[in-house]
């Protein structure tokens, strides 16, 4: 981690922005592959992009860990480096220990899990897994308007090869994701690290406001059409719609662009950005259907229009109970935990054994420069990732 300390940090914003193809994940990536070759493993790129470093020849049903190392824009360090950094050190412990392993152990780095650059989380697991159609995903567009295919093919790949890969799908015979803990799940629960029970639904949404630009000093407040003023009543109706505990309806508001995006210009258009969680799917498409109506009505009084995409639908997961008593057993019974975050396990699991380990985050804040784990905690999920994957392989 103290490698990767000084790679996509961002001024600006504070934490990291680390997306996609850029400087920074490129960096990133490169130092996943030297660090992955030193610890001895094998390293390749699959057809999506999602980086593999083998312990033993690939094959079918390996165990696989591993996580991702993009960021959200002004992320904290620990949210999916931790996954990966402790992945090749609990490698690298078992293999100082003479550990043979019976089946081949890989370690992967999954594509754009946060959908920080195009808009749609777990990217690389999804086109691995044939969640997203390849053509969706190539035409997905950045802020800069560059589409992932440009940007993949600028970064080496062959995008026409990008898509279902049955291959490298057959080779996970389990994943154990580790993450760091996203909320307050484990700072009072006397226990380092908890095993995953299951990711709760969730969603994102554009509604994109349109009205009439004008000049913010002549324009008669009567005259207007102003995008901005329906998307505050939605930035409020989200609110209105969430419930107040963890785990009740969450709907949060957190990018919202105005074009042209002048401070004496009244925009034409404003773009915002719901996501949406609860802890079951009909409660999700409840609070969703109450603020794009709310959309509408506020759309309308203004006099703009509304036009509402979903971009993307995460279903309920509940990890293999299998697995998940597997991990608990061999871990001395650490707590369960559900979770609200979104992760490439939650994907996996509709295909293959799936489990996660979480590590206690003492600020109960991610997605912030204040994520944390300490180094103790950090220590504990290595130890625990190695006795998995020792139990597991
Ligand atoms: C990913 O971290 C998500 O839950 O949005
Ligand atoms: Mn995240
Ligand atoms: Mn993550």
């Amino acid at each position: 981690m103290a490698e990767i300390a000084t790679i996509g940090t961002d001024r600006a914003r504070g934490g990291y922005s680390r997306h996609v193809f850029d400087t920074a994940e490129r960096e990133l990536r490169e130092w996943f592959t030297t660090s992955a070759e030193r610890v001895g493993l094998d390293v390749d790129v699959d057809r999506n992009g999602n980086i593999w470093a083998w312990w033993g020849t690939p094959a079918d049903g390996a165990v696989v860990t591993g996580s991702h190392l993009d960021s959200v824009p002004g992320g904290g360090a620990f949210d999916g480096p931790l996954g990966v950094a402790s992945a090749l050190a609990a490698v690298e412990r078992l293999r100082n220990d003479g550990f043979r392993p019976r089946r081949p152990i890989a370690v992967v780095v999954f594509a754009e899990e946060e959908g920080g650059r195009f808009g749609v989380p777990c990217l690389g697991s999804r086109l691995l897994t044939g969640a997203i159609p390849p053509d969706r995903a190539l035409t997905l567009t950045d802020a800069d308007g560059t589409t992932f295919a440009d940007a993949a093919t600028k970064a080496g790949f062959d995008p026409g090869r990008f898509g279902k890969d049955d291959v490298a799908l057959a080779r996970i015979g389990t994943f154990v994701e580790l993450h760091v803990e996203q909320g307050r799940g484990l700072i009072d629960a006397g226990s380092p690290i908890a095993v995953g029970t299951g990711i709760d639904p969730h969603g994102r949404w554009r509604l994109s406001f349109t009205g009439r630009g004008d000049h913010a000093g002549t324009a008669a407040v009567a005259d207007r059409n102003d995008p901005m003023i329906p998307a505050a009543r939605t930035v409020l109706a989200a609110r209105a719609a969430a419930g107040h505990g963890p785990r009740d309806t969450r709907a949060t508001v957190g990018k919202l662009v105005p074009v042209p995006g002048g401070t004496n210009v009244i925009p034409a258009r404003v773009d915002l950005w719901l996501d949406s969680r609860a802890t079951a799917t009909e409660a999700t498409s409840e609070a969703v259907a109450a603020i794009t109506e709310a959309a509408r009505t506020a759309a309308n009084d203004e006099g703009c229009e509304v036009e509402v995409t979903e971009e993307s639908w995460s279903g309920p997961v509940s990890f293999d109970a299998r697995l998940r008593d597997r991990l608990r057993t061999t871990l001395g019974e650490p707590p369960l935990l559900p979770t609200g975050a979104g992760h490439d396990a939650g994907v996996l699991a509709a295909h293959v054994p799936t489990g996660m380990l979480y590590v206690r985050n003492p600020t109960g804040i991610s997605h912030s420069p204040a994520e944390h784990a300490e180094d103790d905690d950090c220590e504990a999920g290595v130890e625990a990732l190695a006795q998995v994957l020792r139990e597991l392989a």
